[in-house]
């Protein structure tokens, strides 16, 4: 049986370019720098008395929350950065935290207590993991059942499954790995100009793998949703050309038609085209934050260190932030709440009878403690 894109909500297409701050390209962005948030010698020091705070009362990341991390000064910088991630141009890294001063672990807390500030932290995978790392574990891309997260290879552009993607960088790569931005409300804008009759193909539903994370037991292993919807004057998408392809593995999913290929080869396009997007090279202690509805992301195939503690090494918060927009109803499926503000994410956590440990969570951690961020 093969399922029907009909079954599936859609939106009306907008017939003239939407012009908001999110709407960017890249190469302005690389002349203003403005996205480029410096980290003040006031807000360096509430951030180290937070840390000492926070360890006095004997706690750890994750399980600890705004009120173990007190920021009086620092937390209206915060209220600004999250306006500018939902209303502005939705992306902002935040740099120039003395790394020498801190080790891996206590820049993790850093990274938490920053998050608590910022809004909540949701799962980010089956085992419903709110501080996750970002490490090569050796797993193949091609297999269905692992994330791209867990390798090594280039994750072309795609969007999170929450508001506000968080990276923390705690070591780079051997060479590689570099992070790429770029507005999707561009791109649309692009191709309402130049191929109008594909932008009304992208506002269909395409048929998305879930790579394992399922809903419910027995639940589907795809879901379908549209790459570019339109509500209250904004553009949101949702968007991982990996997984509109895997999802083909699938017999009931339908074959993809010539036309929508057409339009998937479009949007990369434009996507890689010089100006387009902001390339980052995101260096150990430099905190990035990028809104998953006007943004896509991607970070470029890396090659390791050999030795262990000097692989590069992400940690990663998926959060919901409370000014977040309302999303439209082709999100429903995926994202569950589409009030604005909602606390929501696009992953269901598996119930798991006895509490299953992390599979890749306790030797991460290992070594965090002596190792300095600055290393
Ligand atoms: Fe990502």
């Amino acid at each position: 049986m093969t399922v029907t894109a009909q079954e599936y909500p859609t939106t009306s297409v907008p017939t003239e370019p939407v012009i908001t701050p999110e709407a960017w390209y890249g190469a302005d962005l690389a002349e203003t720098g403005d996205w480029l948030y410096r980290i003040s010698e006031a807000a360096q020091r509430e951030l180290d008395s937070a840390l000492r705070h926070v360890e006095a009362l004997g706690l750890s990341a994750p399980d600890f929350g705004k009120a173990d991390f007190p920021l009086p000064g620092f937390a209206a910088e915060l209220d600004d950065i999250r306006g500018e991630l939902e209303g502005g141009r939705g992306l902002v890294v935040m740099r120039g935290i003395d790394r020498a001063r801190y080790s891996k672990k206590e820049a993790a807390f850093i990274f938490w207590g920053i998050g608590c500030h910022l809004g909540t932290a949701v799962p980010q995978n089956g085992e419903g993991h709110r501080l996750g790392h970002i490490r090569d574990l050796g797993f193949s891309f091609s297999d269905p059942s692992v994330r791209g997260y867990q390798t090594s290879a280039e994750l072309s552009y795609h969007t999170d499954m929450c508001d506000v993607v968080f990276l923390l960088c705690l070591n780079q790569s051997k060479s590689g790995g570099r992070n790429q931005f770029v507005s999707a409300v561009s791109i649309h804008n692009e191709i309402l100009d130049r191929r109008p009759d594909l932008l009304e193909v992208l506002y269909q539903p395409f048929y998305f793998d879930r790579r394992g994370e399922l809903d419910e037991a027995g639940g589907k292993p795809y879901y379908a949703m549209p790459i570019f919807s339109y509500h209250d004057g904004m553009v949101s998408t949702r968007y991982l050309r990996h997984y509109i392809d895997s999802a083909q593995r699938i017999a009931e999913v339908p074959r993809l038609t010539s036309q929508q290929n057409e339009a998937l080869d479009l949007l990369d396009e434009i996507a890689y085209r010089p100006g387009m997007f902001l390339g980052v090279e995101q260096e150990p202690g430099d905190f990035v934050l990028i809104n998953n509805y006007p943004l896509w992301h991607l970070r470029t195939t890396f090659e390791d260190h050999e030795d262990l503690p000097r692989k590069r090494h992400l940690l990663r918060q998926w959060l919901s932030i409370p000014n977040s927009r309302g999303l439209p109803e082709t999100f429903r499926g995926k994202f569950k709440n589409l009030e604005p503000g909602a606390v929501r994410h696009g992953i269901a956590v598996r119930p798991h009878p006895q509490p299953k440990p992390p599979p890749d969570a306790a030797d991460l951690w290992e070594g965090l403690d002596a190792a300095p961020l600055s290393a």
